[in-house]
Formats: C-alpha cells, sequence, structure tokens
C-alpha cells in the first residue's frame, strides 16, 4: 500500500509526479504529497485526502522544479492528517524522504533519536527512518545514498523509499525490501515508482529493483545499484509491453465497469496460446516443466488473500473434481503464521492480482523454505510473487485499476480451470470425450460473458430494489459456494453493506434467524447436480418472507415462479459455471455502490495492493 512516484528529467517535476500519484491512488488515498526541488530549494507540499487536494494546494503555489518525490498515502502509523502525510522531512530540512511499507523497529530507534535531540512532528514510522539517515549523513558527512544504505541497515520491516537532498541537486536515492519499486529509464530522464504505470508514457524501459538493492539515478552519472552490502549490481533492463490505454477509462463512468466489460476480452487473453481445442490439448509452459512434479504431487496448497482467496476455493473444486489431486486453500495469513506441515512433495500455488500482497509473498518464502515447489498465478508482469515463485502464468488481464477485483478473478478462474484440464490429461483422470467438451465449452465462455453483459439494464433495477437494505445474503452450492463469496465481498468492498456468503445449506444452522421481509438472498441457482435441493433452499427463504434474487440458467421456469427476481444466464458445463455466475454478481454490487454514491473505484479504508501485514 502507499504509492511513490520519484522523478529527474527535463519535465516539470510537479506535473509528473502529480499525474503518476493519480496512477498509483490504487494503492492508498489517505493523504498525498510532493517535495520539489529547485535548485538548492525545497518546497513540500502535503494535504489530507485525495491527490486532487493536493493539486488544488499545488494551484497556489508556484513550485517550479526538475526534480522531485511524491507519495499517496494509505495510513497505518498515524492518522491521515497533512501533519503525517508524506513526504517527511529531516529535521535540518535538507532531506525529504517518501515510504511505502511499516519500520517495525521505529519505537526504539524514534528514542534513541529524542534522546540525541532530534524533534518530531509526526506520528509516523517514516519520519524516524529520514531523520536516521541525517544523523548517519551529518556524523560521517557521507554521500546520501551511503547514509541510505547505513540506516536501512539499522532497520526492520519493509519498505520501499525515495530520498532527495538539498544538497545534492541532481540525485534520487531510491531502496527496496519487501515493497515494490521500479527504475523507468527514459531520454534524457529518470523515475522511480511502486509500479511502472505513472511513467508509461515516457519510457518502457524498466529496471525492477530486488529486495535489499538501492538505486542511485543522476542525469550526470545514470542509474547505479548496490546492495546493502555495498555491492555493485548490474540493472537487468526490460521493455514493457504494456499500453497506455490500459490504464484510462475509456469513456466508462468507472474503471470498474470498464473491467467489468472487458472480461470476454481478459478470459480469451487468458485462454490464448494455452487453449488448443483443435489438437485436443491445454499447453501451460510452467506447468509442463515441471509436469513430473505435479503429477506426483502429494497434495497442493494454494495460498492467497481477498478476492484472489476465492478463485484459489474455485481452484480446489476444479483441480479436484477433474484432476484428483487432494488441494488445500489457505489464507495466507494464516498460513504464513501457523508453522504448517509441508515437504517437498508439496506444490503450493500462490494466487494474487498484484503479485505484491505481503502475505502471500511471506507464505511463498515459508514453502520454498520447506523445499515446496512454488507456483504463482499472478497479473502483475514483473511482480515481486511473479519473480519469487519457481515457476507460473499470467493471467494477462491488463492493469486492474478499480479497486474491487473483477477481471482479475475471472482470469484467475480461467487459469485454474486451464490448469485442471492439463493435469486431469495427463493423469487420465477424466475421459478424453469430456476433456474435449470441456475445451470447447470454455472456448464458448467469452461470448457466454458477452451475453450476461447484455442484462446490464435488469440488473440495474434489481440494484435500485436492494440499494437501501443493510444486509444480503449470498447462496451457492459446489462450484457456486465461492462465487457467493465473492458476491459478498463485493457488496461489502464498494456499498459499505453488510453481505455473508454462505453454502446454501448451511443457512439452516444460523443464517436462517435473520432472514426476514427485509433480507434479500441472492440465491445461485445454476447448478445441475443440486438443482432441486437449492430449489428447496429458496422455498425456505420464501417462506420466512425473504425477497429472492436468484441467478438461474436461460429458460428455467421452476425457481423463475417462486423468486422476486431472476437474472438468466447461458448454460454451460458445472466446471465453468463461475466464470459466469459471477458477472451478474459484480454488476449487481457496482450498481449498488453508484445508487447508494459510494466512490466504487476507491471504497473508504481499502486499498489494492496490500504490502503491510
Ligand atoms: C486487497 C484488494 C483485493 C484483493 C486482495 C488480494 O484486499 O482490495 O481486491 O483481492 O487485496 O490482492 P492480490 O493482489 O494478492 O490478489
Amino acid at each position: 500500500m502507499c504509492g511513490i512516484v520519484g522523478y529527474i528529467g527535463p519535465k516539470s517535476a510537479e506535473k509528473v509526479i502529480i499525474k503518476g500519484l493519480e496512477r498509483l491512488e490504487y494503492r492508498g488515498y489517505d493523504s498525498a504529497g510532493i517535495a520539489l526541488l529547485n535548485g538548492d530549494e525545497l518546497n513540500v507540499y502535503k494535504k489530507q485526502g485525495k491527490v486532487s487536494q493536493l493539486k488544488k494546494l499545488l494551484a497556489k503555489n508556484d513550485s517550479g522544479g526538475h526534480l522531485g518525490i511524491g507519495h499517496t498515502r494509505w495510513a497505518t502509523h498515524g492518522e491521515p492528517n497533512d501533519v503525517n502525510a508524506h513526504p517527511h522531512e529531516s529535521g535540518n530540512r535538507r532531506l525529504a524522504l517518501v515510504h511505502n511499507g511499516i519500520i517495525e523497529n521505529y519505537a526504539v530507534l524514534k528514542n534513541a533519536l529524542k534522546a540525541e535531540g532530534h524533534v518530531f512532528e509526526s506520528d509516523t514510522d517514516t519520519e524516524v527512518l529520514v531523520h536516521l539517515i541525517e544523523k548517519i549523513q551529518d556524523e560521517g558527512n557521507l554521500t546520501l545514498a551511503k547514509a541510505v544504505r547505513l540506516a536501512l541497515s539499522r532497520v526492520d520491516g519493509a519498505y520501499a523509499i525515495a530520498v532527495i537532498d538539498r544538497n545534492n541537486p541532481d540525485i534520487i536515492v531510491g531502496a527496496r525490501k519487501a515493497s515494490p519499486l521500479v527504475v523507468g529509464i527514459g531520454d534524457g530522464e529518470f523515475f522511480l515508482a511502486s509500479d511502472a504505470t505513472p511513467f508509461l508514457e515516457h519510457t518502457k524501459k524498466v529496471v525492477y529493483l530486488d529486495d535489499n538493492q538501492i538505486a542511485t539515478v543522476s542525469l550526470a552519472d545514470g542509474l547505479h545499484i548496490r546492495n546493502t552490502n555495498n555491492e555493485k549490481q548490474p540493472p537487468f533492463i526490460q521493455t514493457l509491453d504494456l499500453q497506455i490505454e490500459a490504464l484510462e477509462k475509456n469513456g466508462y463512468d468507472h474503471f470498474m465497469l470498464k473491467e467489468i466489460y472487458e472480461q470476454p476480452q481478459t478470459i480469451e487473453d487468458a485462454m490464448r496460446g494455452r487453449l488448443m481445442a483443435q489438437e485436443n490439448r491445454v499447453r501451460m509452459s510452467g506447468l509442463d516443466e515441471y509436469a513430473n512434479r505435479f503429477i506426483r504431487a502429494n497434495r497442493i496448497i494454494i495460498v492467497a488473500c481477498g478476492t484472489s482467496w476465492h478463485s484459489a476455493l474455485i481452484g480446489e473444486y476444479l483441480i479436484e473434481d477433474l484432476a484428483r489431486i487432494p488441494v488445500e486453500v489457505e489464507y495466507a495469513s494464516e498460513f504464513r503464521y501457523r508453522n504448517p506441515i509441508l515437504s517437498e512433495n508439496d506444490i503450493v500455488i500462490a494466487i494474487s492480482q498484484s503479485g505484491e500482497t505481503a502475505d502471500t509473498l511471506a507464505a511463498l518464502e515459508l514453502a520454498k523454505s520447506k523445499g515446496a515447489l512454488t507456483y504463482g498465478i499472478v497479473n502483475s508482469v514483473g511482480s515481486s510473487i511473479a519473480r519469487l515463485t519457481d515457476a507460473g502464468s499470467y493471467i494477462h488481464a491488463g492493469p486492474e485499476i478499480g479497486v474491487a477485483s473483477t477481471k482479475a478473478f475471472t482470469g484467475q478462474v480461467t487459469l485454474l480451470t486451464l490448469m485442471a484440464l492439463n493435469m486431469a490429461k495427463k493423469l487420465s483422470t477424466i475421459s478424453n470425450t469430456y476433456f474435449h467438451t470441456l475445451l470447447a465449452e470454455l472456448e464458448r465462455i467469452p461470448t457466454k460473458v458477452k451475453e450476461i453483459l447484455e442484462e446490464n439494464e435488469a440488473i440495474k433495477y434489481i440494484a435500485g430494489e436492494i440499494q437501501d437494505r443493510p444486509n444480503a445474503l449470498y447462496l451457492g452450492r459446489g462450484y457456486n459456494f465461492p462465487v457467493a463469496l465473492e458476491g459478498a465481498l463485493k457488496l461489502k468492498e464498494i456499498s459499505y453493506l453488510h453481505a455473508e456468503g454462505y453454502p446454501a445449506a448451511e443457512m439452516k444452522h444460523g443464517p436462517i434467524a435473520l432472514i426476514d421481509e427485509n433480507m434479500p438472498v441472492i440465491v445461485m441457482a445454476t447448478n445441475k447436480s443440486a438443482y432441486e435441493k437449492v430449489v428447496s433452499n429458496v422455498q425456505e427463504v420464501i417462506a420466512r418472507k425473504g425477497s429472492v434474487i436468484a441467478i438461474v440458467n436461460q429458460g428455467d421456469q421452476e425457481i423463475r415462479a417462486i423468486a422476486d427476481h431472476v437474472i438468466e444466464i447461458p448454460d454451460t458445463e458445472e466446471p465453468l459455471t463461475p466464470l459466469l455466475s459471477v458477472i451478474p454478481l459484480q454488476l449487481l454490487s457496482y450498481h449498488v455502490a453508484v445508487l447508494r454514491g459510494c466512490n466504487v473505484d476507491q471504497p473508504r479504508n481499502l486499498a489494492k495492493s496490500v504490502t503491510v501485514e
């Protein structure tokens, strides 16, 4: 969480950084700030609230300057006010620093610095770091890079930082440990940022810093990287294949809506080069490379957080159902701290849109240390999880900017389906005919998603019916149970209504007590295998005066006759159901949030990339 941007070059640093911060607002939007160097003049502007508030503040000041750093914050230490906003300055006003992460031993460091006469203005852990760098720099009359390196050797925790120095107006120093930082190399200019989106229109040449690396960028001297042991590190320059249009709303009111509508394309992109229906096979290069490990695996453990955890649950159903390999799904945050039993015969799959979620990363590190094979299902190219895993597959959904995940979810489920099919073929756990049927049907999924998107107006109408209800219950069975969880999460995240997802049959064991005329119950009723049982659940809700919104297959008569509202989706093979049944739930939560006047793309308190524990 938190986004950082740095710029040095011929352009207006203020303009480049502000635009960059707007692109990084998905990482947090509690406050924003910027430090600009103009000659040896250092000006810092910061403001509680979104980047738009900072822009208003800057409009009143003539800042100038071609070097600067900026920050958009998701608060950890200290409430989100102007004082706690980054950048933070050293006591001598010579240095300014922005930080993403947490300095865990800040209290000890702060007390020691206070005892030496340092005075702190904010409640943040970050301000301690800039004072520590100042102290080390002053004591040894050191260069900025050296002072940063020595200071970081005394710090525990996670960080991506960028620091500037009034006495060295041609350099920015950046460093990372467990929080992402990318250097962009332009034509006579350099960028530093939490990801590449802030500078994509200026350059696609990037260097992803590794943990414990410190980068110095300077117009006079170029890019130099050292590690915390002061060893030189040759920069590995990559060219990104990412288009600027992917970062714009392209006429949609919100990124979330755009991303929902992109799904026919993104599902197709996830299958491209992998689903070979004509050849009756699924090619997954990462999985094929480790085919023996997968075939002989004792079990597969999938670790993830949030929406990615829901796709992991669908992965469990798919892999066990089709490939007959035992699967366990774990919240990454629980897995990493509960001393799990792991061996070299286990495979740990991490699912992550951002590829930067701190708990998922730590779970993977634990799995690696125990010798398990690690596999990543990731969206962000070059992200930490993608680089840490032994093998993996990108979902190729393009940047997902709405905080509520939509196209990344269906991309993840598509990949898990392909993986389950690939393994099923290798292990001969399903018939060739069924394998072929599933492949052919998977090819039709993007078209079927398009058909569901045409129901948008009808779904908007239903959203109007539930927008003022304080609670909602989502029920599903089998493959639709994780979809019910995901539907409830979507509603909570962006409309701030309380919602719960439950296995439909579990309703009787508690939630049924909540049902009355004020409780909308969203029932996933597309399963063929348990259809009659779902009908009974619907009857139980109706008997208690709950209102039923049912997701049914086209042509359904039985539930249509009893439910308050139905949303029809095309029929498909049961293991592929989640790819369709989640779409109306995404649209439903989107419209409820819009009708309630909520900020759909930047819901309160949330951030898209959770780089703290
Ligand atoms: C945050 C986001 C969610 C996301 C979760 C896991 O909570 O708001 O949308 O599902 O993190 O993120 P990841 O990037 O690892 O999928």
